[in-house]
């Protein structure tokens, strides 16, 4: 090599490297944006009883079981590319612990139906003002129809929205708000 073929011959693999580190920063930036966009995540927390749903009190709560309407939900949230994961407890301290690791677990939206502990649940309400994940207040029955101790609860205040009444089709207005929040 002369020295000006040298000189020529390292430009180009300067700009070579250049052009390699620059790609490789694009492909990068790009599969974080797709990789951000593919994964809301949405949880729906079922609470005491409900798990009787279908076979308890059917004027209030109609008859569809827990099963359908979390299949339900499902197929919405699977054709739009949602995670949804559903989760039915009739402990306080099972439905406190769920609440407090949805901020590690990276849950975007909350959908619940405390059920008896809207009425009564200091620890549920203390939980999700700690971990700050917005959440709407589901009601199968309409509560304010219905025995004066339903019509106060721990979580409205601090809640996006409630939606009391519509049945199952509450859940269902529910997650297609989450889903464009
Ligand atoms: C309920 C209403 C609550 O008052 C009751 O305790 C429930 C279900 C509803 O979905 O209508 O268990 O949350």
């Amino acid at each position: 090599y002369s020295s000006a073929a040298s000189d020529v011959y390292k430009r180009q693999r300067l700009i070579c490297r250049q052009k390699t580190l620059f790609s490789a920063k694009l492909t990068s930036i790009d599969s974080r944006k797709t990789y951000h966009m593919a994964t809301k995540s949405i949880l729906v927390l079922h609470g005491p009883n409900l798990n009787l749903l279908g076979e308890r009190e059917p004027q209030h709560y109609g008859k569809q079981t827990l099963e359908d309407i979390d299949q339900a939900l499902k197929t919405i949230a699977s054709a739009k590319s949602i995670k949804l994961e559903t989760m039915q407890s009739n402990s306080e301290g099972d439905l406190v612990n769920k609440i407090q690791s949805l901020s590690n677990d990276k849950v975007d939206f909350l959908i619940i139906n405390p059920a008896a502990y809207t009425h009564t649940s200091v620890a549920m309400r203390d939980a999700l003002s700690a971990v700050k994940v917005p959440f709407i207040e589901v009601h199968l029955s309409n509560v304010y129809a219905r025995e004066p101790f339903r019509h106060h609860s721990y979580f409205s205040d601090i809640a996006v929205a409630v939606i009391s009444g519509l049945g199952a089709d509450g859940y269902i207005a529910a997650l297609n708000f989450a889903i464009n929040a």
